[in-house]
């Protein structure tokens, strides 16, 4: 199929998962047609995003005033810089994504603020991303800042492309930031292969799965935090992430690593 005729995206197929509206005919048939041989994804999708506010909830009481999401997608109720801003008001935050609608839709959203800006750029291009005017604007790099890899990296197939591109992001950014992750997992998402793979066939961002020690290999040059990289509902369990029984049939890897 050619570009031009993938015409669902990943960012609105994941708000389909997440009960969302942003989303159009094309992405609900994707989004069902991965449904029908996963049905747990919804379920991923919600214990996704709730940990992404509890982490970035976790990251604002360690001080952390300045984000750097990158595949941020289509803003939801919660969003970074609303969960940040409870804790401190005057958080920053720059949301990066590939898909034209998921900026355009958060630049929508972030009108007439001065902190809080998007952008459109590639995880794999992580030069361009924190090298963009924009975000150089908004984000001071000689201060820590916390850099949200939210279930995107299981965009990019190729291993060592992923490695590199946290690498990259590591070196770019001052001691003390921290890298939240949270990536598909292999180990649950067993039937899949290529061949099999909805967002191929249907989006321009083809997806892959990991392992756990693949997703831990992502934390190189970081300390890890307890505890450690765990099931999306495993990683501190509270007001947020609910502790479920069989976690690991949700299949999301997730952790927060900081630089020291
Ligand atoms: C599943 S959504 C995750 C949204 C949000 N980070 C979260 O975890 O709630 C994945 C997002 O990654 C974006 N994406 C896919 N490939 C990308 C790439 N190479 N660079 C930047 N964003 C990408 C998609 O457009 C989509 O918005």
């Amino acid at each position: 199929m050619s570009d031009s005729r993938k015409a669902a995206t990943a960012a609105r197929m994941y708000d389909y998962y997440l009960g969302g509206v942003h989303n159009f005919p094309a992405d609900r048939e994707a989004a069902d047609a991965v449904i029908e041989r996963f049905p747990f994804i919804p379920g991923a999708a919600r214990a996704n995003r709730a940990f992404v506010v509890n982490a970035v909830r976790h990251l604002s009481e360690s001080g952390i005033r300045q984000f750097l999401d990158i595949g941020s997608g289509i803003p939801t109720v919660d969003n970074v810089h609303s969960i940040a801003r409870r804790i401190h008001p005057e958080t920053r935050v720059a949301y990066v994504d590939i898909d034209p609608v998921a900026v355009a839709e958060s630049m929508e959203i972030l009108e007439g603020d001065d902190c809080a800006l998007a952008v459109r750029g590639d995880v794999q291009q992580p030069r361009a991303v924190v090298g963009h005017t924009e975000v150089r604007r908004l984000l001071d790099f000689d201060q820590p800042i916390g850099v949200i890899l939210a279930a995107v990296l299981h965009f990019v197939p190729e291993h060592r492309v992923a490695d590199d591109a946290v690498t990259e992001l590591i070196g770019s950014v001052a001691a003390g930031s921290h890298f939240v992750v949270s990536h598909s997992a292999a180990e649950s998402f067993r039937l899949f292969t290529a061949t099999e793979d909805v967002y191929q066939r249907r989006t321009s961002t083809p997806g892959t799965v990991r392992t756990r020690a693949e997703v831990e290999r992502l934390f190189t040059g970081l300390e890890l935090l307890d505890p450690g990289v765990v099931w999306a509902q495993e990683w501190r369990p509270g007001a947020v992430t609910q502790r479920v029984d069989n976690p690991g049939a949700g299949g999301i890897w997730v952790g927060v690593g900081r630089k020291p």
